[in-house]
Order: structure tokens, then sequence, then C-alpha cells
């Protein structure tokens, strides 16, 4: 894992003072509300519903056993006892206070974490797949890449007010499981004919208003000239994105109203200038930072354990949980195990501060000393024996960590919503809530197997509803709260975005919709296929149909709330 030098120690103490009076400066009205803004929003912190909301940076969803520690005291200290790991793979406070933000920075500086290009029109944090280094499906580990961009991207002069906020991502492995098609530079690595490393290079997806996948504008980019290329496409957006107009300031649209092969044309005449300049990747440059990421100590094992295998074999709850949350790892005897943050009665991507100390010990215990956090909202840890499975699986269970669900319906993605977020249409934790509760049967989870159910409180989409399998949008009709459904969205190598599928549904409606979509599924689905197949060998139609066929009906008044 990367180390801060004394450079990194020494800009993060000095923005941490930096802040402190600032903030002293905003508490004694030296400063007003405006003019403090955009100093607390570069510094990650958000003003909510009810409290200041803190966004941490996680880089690339890494972190070690002594951050988590950290974390946990933070939440204790500071917050209302838990934090919030988000779709960016960041964590999240909820309940601070203003007084107290300077002292939270100054304690993640003593682990090594900060909350800056949290927020604001520059490049936030660089995310990845949860299983760098370890997939078995790996081409090669991308994070020295994710370093790189991080140290170029933090503090960059020129591009620290871009037109909006800029997302990239790395995946490196066959599956992409960064979501590299909604962000805007999504790169994969591949290898050419020659074995030679590069990237292929997607721009202008994302999420939001206008939904776009992202489009490839090179095949293939050798990795030396990562840096200087992405120069150039942040370049032609920071001279032509719309600054204009808030909705369409993202560079997808610049994307879209250029035209890709246009848009690549753009940026290959300004690469000229760029191309093998100060910025161009060495040899000795990646391997220094690649030295953070060399492989732990793995010890010389069988490539299966025999008492894991046994256990498997007769024990159906542990069964359970390794077929959904153990993950194939490249070195023979180990595995990769997600702890779900998915337990119903819980929101989405919550973990308490207990539960994070109890990881950060796991984490010491039986995987090298870390962890990692994923888009989905769970935690990662990347490097189990298999002989160890078995112990670290009923100690997960203990602490509300192994619920076997990765991948099923109740692991679903879901943003704070009108609990929290002052921008929300509607809530969208109880909607979570409600539908886990509804199907909390695990035998019935596992029959329907593979499904995204991903949940917005608003347009803005931080919960990812338009990848989901099926999405569900929080909209406001005359002050109150509804939500439109779509279906056929997907992440992954195909990724997708869903189609709505009619009017909207009240609250109370909302876990019979989705029985309804589940009940044509199971009707209609050949043996072995996933929802997201069905949906896209059958259309939206059918599925349509049944659920508009008879009225829902609920206890509550049409768009009364049900969780008031
Ligand atoms: C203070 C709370 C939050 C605020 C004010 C906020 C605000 C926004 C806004 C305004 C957008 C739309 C940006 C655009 O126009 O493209 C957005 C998108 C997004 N946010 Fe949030 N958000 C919040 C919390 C979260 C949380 C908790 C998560 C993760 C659970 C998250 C992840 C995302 C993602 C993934 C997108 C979509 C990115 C894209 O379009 O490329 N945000 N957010
Ligand atoms: S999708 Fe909307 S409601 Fe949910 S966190 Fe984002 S801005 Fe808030």
């Amino acid at each position: 894992m990367y180390r801060y030098d004394q450079y990194d120690h020494q800009i993060i103490q000095e923005r941490v003072a930096q802040f402190r009076d600032q903030v002293r400066r905003r508490i004694s009205d030296e400063l007003t509300e405006d003019e403090f803004r955009i100093l607390r929003l570069q510094n990650g912190l958000y003003m909510q519903r009810h409290a200041y909301m803190h966004r941490i940076a996680v880089p690339y969803g890494m972190l070690s056993s002594k951050q988590m520690h950290m974390l946990a005291h933070i939440a204790r200290k500071y917050d209302r006892g838990y934090g919030h790991f988000t779709t960016r793979q960041n964590i999240q406070y909820n309940w601070i206070k203003l007084e107290e933000a300077p002292a939270i920075l100054a304690d993640l500086a003593t682990v090594e974490m900060h909350a800056i290009q949290t927020s604001g029109n520059c490049v936030r944090n660089i995310s990845s797949d949860q299983f760098a280094g370890v997939a078995a499906d790996e081409i090669i580990d991308p994070r020295p890449y994710c370093e790189i961009l991080r140290q170029w991207s933090t503090f960059h002069p020129e591009f620290a007010y871009l037109p909006r906020k800029f997302k990239i991502a790395i995946n490196g492995a066959v599956e992409d499981r960064a979501a590299i098609g909604m962000h805007d530079i999504g790169l994969t690595v591949v290898k050419n004919d020659q074995g030679e490393i590069g990237f292929r290079v997607m721009v202008g997806g994302g999420l939001g208003r206008t939904p776009l996948i992202g489009a490839t504008i090179r095949e293939f980019l050798p990795w030396q000239h990562a840096l200087t290329y992405i120069e150039a496409i942040l370049r032609v957006y920071n001279q032509h994105g719309r600054r204009d107009n808030i909705y369409k300031a993202r560079i997808k649209i610049l994307l879209k109203a250029l035209g890709a092969e246009e848009f690549a044309r753009q940026v290959e005449a300004e690469w000229v200038d760029l191309k093998d300049s100060e910025a161009t990747l060495t040899v000795e440059e990646l391997q220094r930072v690649a030295a953070c990421f060399t492989a732990p100590a793995y010890l010389t094992l069988p490539a299966s354990d025999a008492a894991y295998e046994q256990e498997k074999a007769t024990n159906k709850a542990f069964a359970n949980w390794v077929m959904r949350n153990v993950k194939a790892h490249k070195v023979p005897g180990y595995a990769a195990v997600v702890l779900s943050l998915k337990k119903t009665g819980v929101p989405p991507g919550d973990i308490t501060a207990d539960q994070m100390d109890f990881v950060a010990d796991l984490a010491d215990r039986y995987s090298f000393g870390e962890l990692r956090s994923a888009h989905e909202q769970n935690l990662i840890l990347a490097d189990v024996r298999q002989a160890d499975l078995v112990s670290l699986w009923k100690e997960a269970k203990a602490h509300g960590l192994a619920t076997p669900n990765i991948g099923l319906l109740t692991d679903m993605i879901c943003c704070p919503g009108g609990d929290f977020c002052s921008l929300a249409n509607a809530k969208s934790i109880p909607i979570a809530g409600a539908i886990a509760e509804r199907f909390d049967n695990l035998d019935f989870l596992h029959d329907i197997g593979e499904i995204e159910l991903n949940i917005s409180g608003c347009i803005n989409a931080c919960g990812h509803h338009h990848i989901g399998n099926i999405g569900i949008l929080g909209v406001d009709k005359d002050g109150s709260e509804w939500y439109q459904v779509s279906l056929g969205g997907a992440q992954g190598n195909d990724i997708a975005v869903g189609k709505i599928i009619g009017p909207s549904f009240s609250a109370g409606q909302m876990p019979e919709v989705i029985d309804r979509i589940l009940q044509v599924y199971v009707r209609e689905r050949t043996e072995d296929e996933k929802f997201i197949d069905t949906v896209r060998r059958l259309g939206i139609a059918p599925f349509k149909e049944y659920v508009y066929a008879t009225p829902i009906k609920t206890e509550l008044q049409h768009g009364e709330d049900a969780y008031a």
C-alpha cells in the first residue's frame, strides 16, 4: 500500500492548519457562509439536511487496518458511532460539527488520510476494482497507475477548476468491476499483440441527469503516455466544457455535442505538444510507485485446503457464504472475501465504529493488515488463506458482516437519500429497508440469483440507479415522494442504462412492485438464465404489463410516505 513521503506529510499538515484557521474565521464571522463554502468543500465538508457531512478520501478503496481503526475513532468521537461507505469507495460521516472538522482532519493526517478533492470541480478520487492485485482474471495490477494518477491530479494547478467534477476509474482485469463506462475517463488495461501494456481509453461516461456510457476514443495507449494523454483530454474539456450551464458541464455533454470522433481528433491534436514531454512515464517512475504494491508474503500452499473443502461439503450455511462472498484469488490456497454491509435492517454501506474496529482486527489477523472498499458499498479482505475461511466466517457472522448475499437482491446499492441529503426528492434508505425485509429469505434470494438493485433519492444518481438491473429513482410529485422503476441497466463489461417501465409508485407499493417483477422473471426464465439476461431477451414489455395489470394495494393514501 502507498505510504506518504515527507512531502505528502507536509502538504497534508499544512492543509489541516490552513483549514483550522478558516473554520475559526467562519465561526467568528470573519468569513461569510458564501466565502467559507468553497473552502469547506475543498476539504470535503458538505452542509446536509441536519448537520455537516464529511467525505473522506479512500484512494482506489485501499485502507490499512490502522486507518480503519482511525475511521472507527472518528465515528465514535465526532459522529454518532457509524460511517457510510459510498459508491465512489470513500467514507462519509453524517453528523459532523463544524468546529470539530479540523480536528477530524488532524486525526486523519496521522494515518495518512485527508478529504482533499472529495468535492469541487477537480479530479476526484481515482477508483478501481476492489480485487485489484489479487483477482484471478487480472491482466495487470492497476493500482500503481491509480496511485500515479492520484499523485499527479492532487493539487494539479491547471485542473483545480474544471467546468465540473471529474471522475477517473481504472480496471486491470478481464471483467470490469470498476464501472469504467460511467466515468469521465475509464481506462482498461490491455496487452497488445507484442505483449506490451497499455490502456483502452473511454471518455464521457456518467450518470446523473443525462446518463451516458463512455465512448472509446483510443484502443491502445502505451502506458508511458497515460498522464500526457489524460492531460490532453482534460485540456480539451477545460477549454470547451460548458461553464454556462451546470447541467451541461460534464465532459459527457461535450463529447456528445462534438461526437466521439471529433472529440478524439481534438484530443490527439492537443496531445501532439504533450506527447513525450516531461510527464511521460518512465520505467523507473513506474517501479518507484509499483514497489508500494508488491505482493505480501504469501505462503506456498496447495491449491485447495482439505479442511475447508470438507466444511463446504457438510455445512450448508458456510457453503452459501463461500458461494456468494468468497472470490477466486490468483495465488493458490488464498481467497478474497467480501464482508457484506447489507444486513437486513441496516442502511446499505453503513458500518458502526465497533464493526470498523472489528474488521481492522480481522485484516490484521487474516489479510496482511489491509482492507478495501467496493463501489457496491461492501468491504473486502483480499488475501485470506482458505484454511482460515471457516474461522473468519464464524467471527464475521457474529458481527453481522457475513450475510451471504453478495450479488443478490439484498446486496443493494443505495444513496443516503432524503434521510440525510439536502438534494433528495425522496427517501431511499427506507425503500431499501422495506425491500430487504420483504425478501429476507435466503433460499429465495439464492434461487433468484444474481441481480443488481440500485436506488437513488434523486436524479443525481449517487445510487447508480441507471445501471441497476432494477433501478429505483426517487421523484417528487406535487410535494410527495414517488418512485420510478427502470429495468435492464447493468454494470460490468455489458454496461447499460435501464429503461423506465412506466408511471411511478408510492413508497408503500415498492416491495410489491419488486415482487411482481421477480414473478415475471421466475415464470419466464430459462434454466440458469440470470435476471438481466431474461430482461435482455424479452425486453421490458412483459414486466411492465404484469406490474401495472392490477392496482397495487397499499394501506397508505396515494403518495403518502409509508416511512414518515
Ligand atoms: C452530501 C451528499 C451528496 C451530495 C450533495 C451529492 C451530490 C451529487 C450531485 C450533485 C451529483 C450529480 C453530479 C452531476 O451532475 O453529474 C452526484 C452524483 C453522484 N454522486 Fe453524489 N452526492 C452526495 C452523496 C453521495 C453519496 C453518499 C454517494 C455514494 C453512495 C455519491 C456518489 C455519487 C455518484 C456515483 C454520482 C454519479 C456520478 C456520475 O454521474 O458520474 N454521492 N452527487
Ligand atoms: S442521489 Fe440525490 S438524494 Fe441521493 S445522495 Fe445523491 S444527491 Fe442525494
